[in-house]
Order: C-alpha cells, then structure tokens, then sequence
C-alpha cells in the first residue's frame, strides 16, 4: 500500500466516529458512512449523537478539516483504507446479530469490484472466531486476501484518550495486508506501541478472551463483595487494593459494584458463551460470569428491601442511571433494569444523572420524575441508591438531610469515608447482613 492518504470508516458508532476524528486529526482525508442520515446530519452540525469527553469539540475542529460524511459508499470513488466498524448487537439467544457486517461487507465487495480497486480492509468490529473464514471472506472473495481483522479495545467514556493511546494493537490476517496496517500504525503513533500480527482468528478469539476475562475479575470482586457484606468488619475495597498489589493478579477492574453494563461486556460474554455452545462444549466458567453479574443486580434489590420495609408507594432516588461514569449509555445499564423493578412494585421513583436523562426517558417516558439537581431528586426521600461513579457525586454531604429517610446505599463506596447525615450503606462493606 503507499501511503494511504483517503480512508473510509464505515459505522459512526463510538468506536468509528472516535477512529475518524482521530485519523482526520492526523492530517489523513476521512470519509465517515452511515445509513442514518438523521445521524450524518447531527455530526454535519458538530454535535455527537452520544455524550464522550472531547470527542464534540473535537469533531468540530475535524469538520473545518478533512473529515466528510456520506450515507452512501459509492459516491466515494476510491480509498486506501476501508475500517468497518459497524455495531454486532446481540440477539435473544446470547449469539451476535450479523446483519450489519454482511451488508457492509456486500457493499465494499461491490463498491471494490465497481471501481477496480483493492484497497486494505480492516474490521474492527467485535466478532466471533470463524466469522473473518466463514461469513465474510466467502462475500469479499480475492478481496479478502487484502483483509485484516483489527480488534478495537477503547473504552465508552474514555474513547477518544484510548484510542490515541492504545495499549496494544492486533491485526489478524494475511501477512500482506497486515504488514501495511502496521506501517500505518507505526507511522501515526509517535509512541511505540506493542503491535501484534496475528491469525484473523486469534485476533477475533484475542478480543472476546479480553473482554470476558475483564468481565471475570468484577464477577470475582462481586462475589468478595457480596461475602465482605456478611462480616461487620469487612470492606471489599481494603481486600481488592491488596490482592491487586499482586503482579500475577493487578489493580485494575477490581471495583466492586451493581454488576457490569453497556454495550460490550453483557453481549460478549454471552456471545462466546453461546460459540462454545455451538462448539458442543458449553462453558459452567463463562455461564458463571453471565450469573454472577446478574445475581449482584438481584443483591442491590436486597440491599434496598432490607432497609425500606415496605416497598409500596415508598420514595426511591436513583444516583445514576449511565452503566459508568463520563457516559450517557445506558444500554444493559444496572440502574434501567433495577427502575423497571422498583416500578414493578409501585415505587415512586425519582431519578438523577448528569448526563443520560434523555436517553432514559425514551425507556421510562413519564413513570419515574426526572431530577436535574440532586437535591430535588432526595427531597422526602426514603433510600437513595448510588450506581454509578459519577464525579459530582463525590461532593454529596447536606443534600441527605432533605431525605425524609436518609439512607444511602452506594453500590460503588464513593462515599464510604464520608461523614454524611445519613445511614450509609456501602455495597461490600460489612455493616449491613444481606441474606
Ligand atoms: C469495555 C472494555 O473495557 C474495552 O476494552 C472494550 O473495548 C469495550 O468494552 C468494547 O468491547 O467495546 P466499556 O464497556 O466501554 O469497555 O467500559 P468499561 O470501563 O470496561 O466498563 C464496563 C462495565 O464494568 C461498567 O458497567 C463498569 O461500571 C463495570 N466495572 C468496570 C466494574 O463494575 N468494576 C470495575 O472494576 C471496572
């Protein structure tokens, strides 16, 4: 390949929008695609469809530069570089829903074979091992043979700082068209980062393994977390910290809390779940990850049974409603799934976030009352729940005792050291016996 000047990024999602700033920023002419014009006409006017840090403010600096959109391919006439990164939702039964991939993957073998050109294509979308051999090489035919698989690892809120500082990089695939992605890496990342070519499937295999191993360390804090709770002087925090001190086990994603969401770890896990189904295998390890992630929403219901006696026609706040911080996605979020509960048994609830209540009145229109200020969202309260690691919510002291019941269960400990007009209740610290 010389060197690629056009690239095209199929999918705005946050990993394509994300990519596409982060090219343009690097002086290369990117041409973002897709279907929904309603989305393409948002970015056109500089704003992103999703809440990231940065990322608006830097789209808008892209659009005065070489960053265009299209909702079509073929009005593109010729790229050196096509990144698909186009969504693979997850269906009922836990497998991924390939739709997007196949008639991407039918457009660019079209488009490819229209203008007689060749360029490298990369996927980045998350896919199963066997779907480069068995779904989208039969579509792209000779074309595959300059076709790479190219996990991404970047992480919703910090989507723009990971993707211009990734931690490694895997390119699957043949040896010609992933030594041209490398040099094309090498050449845009000042820093050295670890590069690794790779089978494409072991680069499909590699990104699977990672997040589901990811989502075994907080399933593992969990399960500590949920046997801190029945011992009065315990705290998960103080076991995580030391066991992470350990270079064979690490400090990272051991935060103990209401369970993982969003968009990657649910679907994942349950994705290679349902592979090694297929495979005739089955898996108790992953089908235990899935369960234990799923019994920790059950254990924050208990939580909140265990202090509000009588569930019906009580006051219940909601700290939180995004699955993490820095991030207006509420997609497999804990606090959605926990609303849909509490409203089940006829709670009032109120709810805060500073950043997803839109997104979350799509889901709730107008059966919980939506609160800007937290102290609205705590007036006469009876129990507020904290779920997600918000900043602002550090700072929470005087607006308690609004409360016509303080007590606060904070499934993240945020404000464990703390002296609050309030009984806390921390998630993982043993004050509180959960049966
Ligand atoms: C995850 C991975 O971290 C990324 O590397 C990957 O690229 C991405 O999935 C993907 O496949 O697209 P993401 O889901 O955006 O990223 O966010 P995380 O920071 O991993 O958080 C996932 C969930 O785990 C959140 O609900 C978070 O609150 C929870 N979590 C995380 C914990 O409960 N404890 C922790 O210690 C860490």
């Amino acid at each position: 390949m010389k060197q690629p000047n056009k690239i095209i990024v199929i999918g705005m999602g946050f990993v394509g929008l994300t990519l596409a700033i982060f090219l343009t920023s690097k002086k290369f002419n990117v041409i973002g695609v897709d279907t929904d014009q309603n989305k393409l006409n948002t970015l056109l006017q500089g704003s992103t469809p999703f809440y990231e840090p940065g990322l608006e403010s830097a789209l808008k600096s892209s659009l005065k530069k070489y960053l265009s959109f299209t909702n079509n391919l073929s009005s593109v006439d010729a790229a050196d570089i096509v990144f698909v990164t186009v969504g693979t939702p997850p269906m009922r039964d836990g497998s991924i829903d390939l739709r997007y991939i196949k008639s991407s993957t039918k457009q660019i073998s079209e488009w490819c074979n229209n203008n007689h050109i060749q360029p490298v294509i990369v996927y980045k979308s998350t896919i199963l091992p066997g779907t480069f051999e068995n779904v989208i090489k039969p579509i792209l035919k000779s074309l595959s043979e300059n076709t790479t698989v190219n996990p991404e690892f970047l992480r919703e809120g910090s989507a723009l700082q990971d993707t211009i500082h990734p931690h490694v990089i895997v390119i699957g695939g043949k040896e010609k068209p992933a030594l041209s992605l490398k040099r094309f890496y090498q050449k845009i990342y000042e820093q050295k980062i670890p590069i690794k070519t790779t089978s494409a499937t072991n680069a499909e295999l590699i990104k699977y393994a990672n997040n589901s191993f990811l989502a075994a360390k907080i399933s593992f804090i969990n399960t500590i977390a949920n046997i801190c709770q029945r011992f009065p002087d315990s705290n998960v925090d103080d076991v995580a910290e030391v066991i992470g001190l350990d270079p064979r086990i690490g400090n990272l994603f051991l935060k103990a809390g209401p369970g993982y969401g969003g968009s990657c770890f649910p679907k994942d896990v349950q994705a290679l779940l349902s592979l090694t189904k297929n495979l005739g295998t089955g898996s108790d390890f992953l089908n235990a990850i899935h369960k234990t992630n799923k019994q920790q929403a059950e254990m924050v219901l208990k939580l909140i049974t265990k202090q509000v006696k009588s569930l019906k026609n009580s006051n219940i706040s909601i700290l939180g409603l995004a699955f993490k911080e820095n991030s207006d996605d509420i997609r497999e979020s804990v606090s959605i799934s926990l609303i849909e509960k509490l409203l089940t048994k006829k709670v009032n609830v109120r709810v805060h976030d500073p950043r997803a209540i839109d997104n979350a009145k799509s889901v709730f229109n107008n059966k919980v009352m939506y609160c800007t200020d937290v102290s609205d969202c705590l007036r006469s309260s009876d129990c507020a729940v904290l779920l997600t690691s918000w900043k602002q919510y550090l700072s929470l002291g005087k607006e308690f005792s609004k409360m016509r019941n303080p007590i606060l269960i904070d499934t993240r400990r945020l404000l464990a050291n703390k002296k609050l007009p309030v009984k806390y209740v921390g998630l993982g610290i043993g004050n509180e016996i959960v049966s």
